[in-house]
């Protein structure tokens, strides 16, 4: 008969000597499965006599017991093995430097904008807002440029299609942020119409505008600020005041030079082209354009459904990226919608 002790042996070397957890399973059943080793020698047993039985059987008995134990120690080992190759294929290398979330910066024409709005919500303007289309009437006729004035062909912009593919006349992208006025003053009369008064409208309206341009001081989108004051006893030396002291403070510069210079608009009579000349700076002594202005003409009043009898005021609108290019002393519009990083890094 073969030794129990030998045969527990045999299987202890026989599991050490795989690494895969499917065959050490079939190895056990050549132990201790329905004909393995150690069944055959408990079948074998039947011939032995009552004093044999008892030995054999003890020996036959620890020999299982160490064959289990083997094959657990065995399975667990294999587990062991299998989870460390596991983890060793999935391990991070946490020396490598992290990929960082980049942090985002305000435009600078984003920085001009908030810094107009709080300079003029300091002296009581509310900031007003309108759409970047708008309709023929909002951005030419009720701003006194019927459909076949002249003016017009300083504002060619996009035009956008109907459903059948044809221009929409009367659709547009707006040329300018005095559309804005216009909403503004017909939501102000409609809100107030049946007080029989109305109180004083002081706004500006900052946005993007849109005409067919392109060169280093032209884009075909750039930015404007609109401002208004209407009431009962709004005067052009109030303009005059309200903008000077706007641009010293925008550009913090208490000899800046402002100068008022007369010009047309259809929706301001009388009109001006506002210039300043820096004292200081790469610039200095230079007159350059920064906006243009105007008391409201009694027909935009009109158009709106104010009485131009009883109210009259001004308005004004410039260039945001003319600001902000004035304020960083930038030379190219471009720069500003080209979106290189290098460029736009250094005004966060
Ligand atoms: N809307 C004019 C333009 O874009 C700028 C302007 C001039 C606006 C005079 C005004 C104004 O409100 O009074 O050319």
């Amino acid at each position: 008969m073969l030794n129990p002790e030998q045969i527990a042996q045999d299987a202890a070397a026989a599991f050490a000597a795989t690494d895969d957890p499917d065959a050490l399973e079939q190895i056990k059943a050549r132990y201790l499965g329905k004909s393995g080793r150690i069944t055959e020698l408990l079948k074998g047993m039947a011939a032995l006599s009552s004093e044999e039985k008892k030995t054999t059987g003890a020996a036959i008995n620890r020999a299982k017991t160490a064959i289990e134990a083997a094959l657990e120690r065995r399975r667990e080992a294999l587990r062991e093995q299998a989870l460390a190759a596991r983890l060793a294929g999935e391990s991070l290398d946490v020396s490598l430097p992290g990929r960082g979330e980049p942090r985002g910066g305000l435009h600078p024409v984003t920085r001009t904008q908030e810094r107009v709005e709080a300079l003029f919500r300091s002296i009581g303007f509310e900031v007003a807002d309108g759409p970047e289309i708008e309709g023929d009437f909002q951005n030419f006729a009720a701003l006194n440029m019927p459909k076949d004035h002249p003016a017009r062909s300083m504002h060619d912009t996009f035009y956008l299609l109907d459903e059948n593919g044809r221009v929409a006349e009367d659709i547009l992208l707006r040329t300018h942020t005095s559309p804005i006025q216009v909403r503004y003053m017909q939501a102000h009369v409609a809100r107030h119409a049946r007080l029989g008064t109305m109180p004083e409208i002081r706004i500006i309206a900052p946005g993007r505008v849109y005409r067919v341009d392109s060169d280093a001081t032209h884009s075909p989108v750039f930015h404007q600020v609109e401002g208004l004051w209407i009431g009962e006893q709004v005067s052009f030396a109030d303009l005059k005041g309200v903008v000077a002291e706007f641009l010293r403070r925008f550009f913090e510069s208490d000899d800046l030079q402002v100068r008022f210079r007369p010009s047309f608009f259809p929706f301001t009579e009388p009109s001006a082209e506002i210039d300043v000349a820096f004292m200081s700076g790469v610039l200095e002594g230079r007159w350059l354009e920064i906006a243009g202005c105007g008391m409201v003409h009694p027909n935009v009043l009109r158009h709106v459904g104010i009485d131009p009898e009883k109210y009259l005021g001004f308005a004004f609108g410039m260039g945001l990226d003319r600001l902000t290019m004035l304020r960083y002393g930038v030379n190219d519009l471009r720069l500003f919608f080209d979106g290189d990083l290098r460029f736009l890094r250094q005004f966060v």
